[in-house]
């Protein structure tokens, strides 16, 4: 069985994704859904499931005290792959390296971005693309490292921008692929293929 954890800020439909995939590949458990933010929609999305939520506020805590509040919830549950599905954090590397899986020399978190990585990273992607009037744009899914939105990439997806494309369409495309890719890794991971890939890789790299 392979532990995972969904950490979420927000809405939540790519948490909604994931769970659903989840209830069809048997060697996956979600044990979990963390949010550091109150009555947000992914928490009931998560109730929906029945997958036990922590919420773990900021508040007063230092970064260190509020990620260590949540790795103790981690570690409770034995989770030992992470996904993340608009936490809106940034994860410092302390946190990052007690996820590291020498295997496969990177950490056993992964990430999706609204944007065709390199291009976009941070905040807002979406809203900056669409801003410049880009032609192209996409989702990546990637694995997360110390530089902001900058681990090995799994899966890139593009997307064609229509002339007529109000902001909310061009999220809208951006989303479906969202919707689609995210649940792929997830099958990936279960098929043991994320493992192999990685762990092929960085055989030949060497
Ligand atoms: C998504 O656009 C994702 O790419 C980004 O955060 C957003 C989360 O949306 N990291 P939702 O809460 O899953 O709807």
């Amino acid at each position: 069985m392979i532990n995972i954890a969904i950490l979420a800020s927000g809405e939540g439909t790519n948490a909604l994704k994931l769970l659903e995939k989840a209830e069809y590949l048997d060697n996956i458990c979600v044990k979990t859904l963390i949010t550091d933010k109150e009555n947000v929609g992914v928490l009931e999305i998560a109730k929906k499931y029945h997958i036990p939520t922590h919420t773990v506020l900021r508040n007063k805590l230092t970064q260190v005290e509020h990620e260590i509040e949540i790795i103790k919830l981690l570690n409770s549950y034995k989770v030992q792959w992470i996904f993340l599905a608009g936490y809106m954090r940034i994860l410092s590397s302390g946190f990052i390296k007690r996820f590291y899986d020498i295997q496969i020399r990177k950490s056993r978190i992964i990430n999706i971005h609204p944007s065709l990585l390199p291009a976009y990273k941070g905040l807002n992607a979406f809203k900056r693309a669409f801003k410049d009037n880009v032609q192209t744009s996409g989702i990546t899914v990637h694995f997360v490292n110390d530089v902001l939105d900058g681990g090995e990439i799994i899966k890139q997806q593009a997307f064609h921008r229509k002339e007529e494309d109000t902001f909310k369409d061009f999220v809208t495309r951006g989303k479906k692929i969202e919707h689609s890719i995210y649940p792929e890794v997830l099958e990936l991971l279960s098929k043991n293929q994320l493992k192999a890939r990685m762990t092929h890789e960085n055989r030949h790299n060497q």
